[in-house]
């Protein structure tokens, strides 16, 4: 088995940020260099003040310190760290196509095929190349059919091996990873290749963690386990619906089903609805697979996850009007968190962006209150929606730094981030910056109801009638 010296990772993001430190940490003996054509992003990764790195993870700015210009480097020279490393990881992103053909389900590959063309183009020893990002299945094949096309006639090993890390957690997820996937050709060549990245991640994983499988296999079961894990979510999202129109409690039977050794409870908290990079997109990849093949049972099964998860969104946008006397124009609505969940900055999918884009159709006027997102990142995810002139979320729209702001004379607040913090907040003051009747509407199911109905809110939460 060869060892390598050197790795490259394409893509300073969400992805390659975090598995790059971690790597860097936990193998001083392999020199890492993070390469990203934006500019920006790597000047923050190479800042002096490590709270305004690029991405918010916990931990992840101690990794930094620790390995930062001494086995792990950010730069944007991409073509000289494609040369001198002996593994290629491309983190690049895929976002769900916006134009022609599988517009709205399929994955753009554009980014991934440039990347492809560049390593192609620049090396000139043999390299193993690792898919990282999440791709659909078979982009394995097209990489590999473009590498051995293009290239100078030097030896390309393809490997896949997806990120299972959650945001919000990812050091951890990495430190102590279930298990990694890593899938490969079952040639000679390509057992060595995914011996060798196996031994990359035995430097602190036991060996038995380290999965080995075929390319296809590799590639589709990091889709179906964010199917899985997105299935049990709107799965409990849909009995949500159904408790609040009884007297059941969604908690109380998301224990009593979670206390099941068969079903398991993680997984099982009814929220907005689920946000994030991957459970949507990676669902609509696996559903466009299923069409493609004529599958169209596979298809509707696993679209109907998505379905559901719209309409809780929806559902929870529709009880604030309906509650708010059916009528929110022209009154203060306060949304407490932005990102898709807590201890992260990225906000891609996140049910907050529905809720307030349904609530501006209905002309409320908006405050949003998030500890870790930027006022432009909030602007930038409303424009993209396209469902009303920039000029007009900007106007209606408003961001602060203060939760106490967003509540002085607001008709509501709406919790759609659980950030630990909105838990420990002054909610008795809270109530006296706020117009009577004052609404809380939980779609966390963070806060407590006793506490709530005792100062004087009207409470509505997530799954209860
Ligand atoms: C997910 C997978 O967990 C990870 O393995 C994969 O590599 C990438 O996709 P991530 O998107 O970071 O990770 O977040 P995750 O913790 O899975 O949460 C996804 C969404 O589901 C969030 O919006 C979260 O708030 C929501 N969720 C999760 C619920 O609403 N209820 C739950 O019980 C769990
Ligand atoms: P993810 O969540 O998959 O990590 P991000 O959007 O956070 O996605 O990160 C992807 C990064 O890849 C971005 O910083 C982007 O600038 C970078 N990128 C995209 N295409 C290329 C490319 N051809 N070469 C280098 N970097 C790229």
């Amino acid at each position: 088995m060869n060892k390598v010296n050197q790795i490259c990772c394409i893509g300073a993001g969400y992805v390659g940020g975090p598995t790059m430190a971690v790597i860097a940490k936990q193998c001083p003996n392999i020199k890492v260099t993070v390469v990203d054509i934006n500019q920006k992003r790597i000047d923050q990764w190479n800042a002096d003040d490590l709270d305004n790195l690029p991405i918010y993870e916990p931990g992840l700015k101690e990794i930094i310190a620790e390995t930062r210009d001494r086995n792990l480097f950010f730069s944007t020279n991409v073509d000289k760290a494609i040369e001198d490393a002996e593994m290629i990881f491309i983190s690049v992103n895929t976002p769900t196509k916006t134009y022609g053909k599988g517009k709205g389900q399929a994955s753009d590959l554009k980014y991934i095929e440039l990347c492809a063309r560049n390593i192609a183009k620049v090396a000139k020893t043999d390299k193993i190349v690792v898919e990282k990002s999440t791709l659909p299945v078979r982009t394995a094949e097209a990489i590999k059919s473009i590498l051995d096309n293009t290239g100078n006639g030097v030896q390309f090993e393809i490997l896949s091996n997806p990120e299972f890390l959650a945001e919000g957690t990812a050091v951890e997820d990495l430190l102590a990873a279930d298990r990694v996937l890593i899938g490969g050709q079952e040639t000679p060549s390509g057992q060595a290749a995914k011996d060798t990245l196996s031994w990359v991640y035995e430097h602190w994983l036991p060996k038995e963690r380290v999965l080995q499988t075929n390319v296809w296999s590799s590639e589709l079961s990091k889709l179906v386990a964010n199917a899985f894990l997105a299935q049990r979510v709107s799965s409990i999202n849909s009995i949500s619906a159904l408790c609040e129109k009884t007297d059941a409690n969604v908690a109380e039977v998301s224990r009593a089903i979670g206390f099941d050794s068969r079903i398991g409870s993680k997984f099982l908290n009814s929220s907005v609805g689920f946000g994030g990079s991957c459970f949507q997109k990676d669902i609509l990849n696996l559903v466009y697979i299923a069409k493609s093949f004529g599958l169209n049972e596979v298809a509707d099964y696993w679209e109907q996850v998505i379905i559901m998860n719209d309409y809780q969104k929806r559902r929870f946008a529709e009880n604030i009007i309906s509650t708010l006397y059916n009528t929110v124009s022209g009154k203060k609505i306060a949304l407490y968190g932005w990102a898709f969940k807590k201890d992260t900055n990225d906000t891609r999918e996140s049910a907050a962006i529905y809720v307030a884009d349904l609530l501006l159709e209905e002309q409320a006027e908006i405050i949003v209150y998030d500890p870790k997102v930027k006022e432009d990142t909030i602007y930038n995810d409303l424009d993209y929606l396209n469902s009303r002139d920039p000029k007009e979320n900007r106007r209606l729209l408003k961001v602060v730094n203060d939760p106490m702001e967003a509540a002085n004379d607001a008709h509501a607040i709406a919790i759609l981030t659980e950030w630990d913090e909105f838990k420990t907040l002054d909610w008795n003051k809270i109530y006296s910056e706020m117009l009577k009747p004052a609404f809380v509407f939980d779609g966390r199911r963070i806060l407590e109801r006793e506490k709530m109905d005792e100062i004087g809110f009207k409470f509505y939460r997530i799954g209860e009638s």
